[in-house]
């Protein structure tokens, strides 16, 4: 294997790694600039040099330089010094120059990744990294895919978001198209293993049913607690949970805290309990949250037994 050198990968401390970053943006911008000036190059250019020496051209140029340089002097001023290793005060630390490279360069294109044709490179970036990290952790890449999202937060969000959703689209189902799940119990429904719901959606959306479902489904009927359920987290969970529990409707007392251990391990037997509690009560659980990494204590939850566990509560046909 290649080796390879952290203190290559940075700005560095004291800026060591100067030249090399502004020598690679400098080619970067110039890249994007001959690029933008290279598009049909027969046009004319629309900014022409008598506009480019007129007074409110110049003045508004001004007004530019005098906000960006009010700007750096501000940054300058208070910012954290995150790339310093006198600062250990907080989890933020510096940020790779591949990554500001790549993102000051990005911004320059300005790429939708809402829609195919407003970012024909960036998504296919975006499913590239997408079937990367599901390598990475083990899915078969052919059949995953990943979305990239602007933080941990709004990543968070649309988990809970989806664990929301697909919890009740068995119950969609049943009013759509109910010989594909004839015979099953409301409980039944609402403990469909995902890769089932899934497999499912993949037939209706081949028989042109599948906005029929989505206008079935809780995004158009609005959240039902009892069918949703409940959502496990340990104690030690980043306020986003809270806060998405909040925003998608779910209540913050239907978000059940599970214990830590002496480690901020989340506490299997807790765990159990806990799931075994709502089973016998008949509340399904939309789903489970494992930390890798909790913020403060920077503990990992045992997810591999976590998975296990759940993979067996599956076979006993609950789903979590
Ligand atoms: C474990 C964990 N999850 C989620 C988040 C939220 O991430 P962001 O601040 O990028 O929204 C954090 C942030 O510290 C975190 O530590």
């Amino acid at each position: 294997m290649k080796k390879v050198d952290v203190d290559a990968l940075f700005i560095g401390p004291k800026s060591e790694n100067r030249d090399y970053f502004k020598g690679m943006l400098n080619f970067l911008v110039d890249e994007h600039l001959f690029w933008r000036r290279d598009f049909h190059p027969n046009d004319q250019e629309y900014i022409k040099i008598r506009e480019r020496y007129s007074e409110d051209f110049m003045l508004t140029q001004e007004r530019m330089t005098e906000t960006l340089h009010e700007l750096s002097s501000r940054l300058k001023e208070s910012s954290m010094p995150w790339a310093s290793p006198r600062y250990l005060g907080h989890m933020n630390s510096d940020t790779l120059a591949v990554a500001n490279l790549a993102y000051l360069t990005t911004i320059l294109y300005n790429p939708n990744n809402v829609a195919y044709e407003a970012s024909p490179v960036t998504t296919a970036l975006e499913i590239e990294a997408g079937k990367q990290l599901a390598e990475m952790l083990g899915y078969d890449p052919g059949k995953s895919w990943g979305h990239i999202t602007c933080d941990g937060t709004v990543a968070n969000y649309e988990a809970l978001w989806l664990a929301r959703n697909v919890k009740t689209i068995p119950l969609a189902i049943k009013e759509v198209k109910p010989e594909l799940v004839n015979g099953k119990s409301e409980w039944e429904l609402l403990n469909t293993p995902v890769s089932e719901c899934l497999d499912m959606l993949d037939i209706l959306k081949k028989e042109g049913l599948f906005e029929a479902i989505k206008d079935r489904s809780v995004r158009v009927k609005g959240i039902d607690l009892k069918k949703c359920g409940k959502f496990l987290v340990p104690q030690s969970r980043h306020y986003s949970w809270v806060k998405a529990a909040d925003i998608f409707g779910i209540g913050q007392e239907n978000m059940v805290p599970i214990q830590v251990d002496e480690h901020f391990r989340m506490d299997l037997e807790h765990l159990k309990k806990v799931i075994d509690g709502f089973i016998a009560e008949k509340i399904p659980i939309m789903g489970i949250v494992a930390v890798v990494g909790t913020t403060e204590e920077r503990a990992i939850d045992h997810v591999d037994t976590i998975a296990e566990m759940l993979e067996e509560y599956e076979r006993k046909g609950v789903s979590c």
